[in-house]
């Protein structure tokens, strides 16, 4: 196959890429977008501020500008995200306890009810642990709530729409020995002997010099589907350029093709200048939208599987 997401389909797979509403107009971006892609995440327009600004008030042009590119393109959706502690809206932000509980399960449910149908997967909760060595969760004000508030936002998503893969997403859970990713580890062999509705764990990935690709990366992906869910490559993207990046995408595109429940690959962005990090080269096409080494590995890594 001469496409990621054709290369990809060969092993009943999806390659999926982050698209920001805002670069819609740009022919490259899109030519690239319809062409290689067949899985899409809108890279900020379906979190908390953007579509709840106000209070109960919800907002979804940006976010249906991408679901409706998407779907005419004929490309799945992932859904990101639900509930998360950052990128809230101001009112929300201020908000504690009951109030602030409620808030979010209203949240949930108004935007997973909206986009009954069109979501192959949401990330119902995004990055609910601390870094470092304790294994806790992150303190937030979601957290504050009480402990139960992420299988209480799982619960409420699998009432809004049944037919969603529901998702617990994070980075730094991809080394198998971190506290991080045992953390979560543990929190989804809870969720899935007491019941809670959870489907699959997203490993965002994003590699550079100080957080390189592990070498039991394939590990942590086997050990969580070994939990009874899918796991996928939700973020990805490696710093780096040339033989070396190239060799990185290769392993990390090798890992989830290694694992049967690793049902697909995100990369967080298109071109390189349209990465969130502010300098650096970590995606798979270069700013003019030409194939880099990384490209031409990952697809030879997926027509070989
Ligand atoms: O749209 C405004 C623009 O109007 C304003 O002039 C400008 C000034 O700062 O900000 C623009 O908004 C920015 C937005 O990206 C769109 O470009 C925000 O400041 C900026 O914070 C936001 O960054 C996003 C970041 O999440 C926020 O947490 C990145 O684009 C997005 O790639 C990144 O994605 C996250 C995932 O959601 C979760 N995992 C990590 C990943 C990378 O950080």
């Amino acid at each position: 196959a001469t496409t990621l997401a054709a290369a990809a389909q060969q092993s009943g797979r999806y390659f999926g890429t982050a698209v920001a509403a805002n670069r819609l107009s740009d022919s490259t971006y899109v030519g690239i977008l319809n062409r290689e892609f067949d899985m899409v995440t809108a890279e900020n327009e379906m979190k908390m501020d953007a579509t709840e600004p106000a209070q109960n008030r919800f907002n979804y042009g940006n976010a249906d500008r991408i679901v409706n590119h998407a779907r005419g393109q004929g490309k799945r959706i992932r859904g990101h995200a639900l509930a998360w502690h950052s990128q809230q809206p101001a009112w929300m932000q201020s908000m504690s306890g009951t109030t602030l509980r409620n808030a979010m399960l209203n949240h949930v449910t108004q935007v997973a009810t909206y986009y009954r149908g069109k979501i192959y997967a949401w990330d119902v909760v995004n990055e609910a642990f601390a870094d470092g060595s304790s294994g806790a969760r992150r303190d937030s004000n979601l957290q504050r709530t009480g402990n139960d508030w992420i299988e209480a936002a799982f619960r409420a998503a699998r009432a809004a729409d049944p037919g969603a893969k529901l998702c617990y997403n994070d980075y730094n859970t991809d080394d198998w020995t971190h506290a991080k990713t045992q953390a979560v580890y543990r929190m989804v062999q809870d969720f899935k002997s007491r019941g809670v509705p959870i489907d699959c764990v997203g490993l965002q990935s994003h590699f550079n010099n100080n957080s390189p690709v592990p070498s039991n990366y394939q590990t942590t992906l086997q050990n969580f589907a070994n939990l009874g869910v899918d796991v996928q490559i939700t973020e990805l993207d490696i710093e780096g350029s040339g033989s070396t990046q190239a060799q990185n995408y290769q392993r990390v595109t090798q890992a989830c093709l290694n694992v049967a429940r690793c049902t697909g690959i995100t990369v967080w962005g298109i071109r390189d200048t349209d990465s969130w990090r502010a300098s650096g080269t970590p995606l798979l096409f270069d700013g003019n939208g030409n194939k880099k080494a990384a490209y031409n590995s990952t697809l030879a890594a997926l027509n070989a599987a």
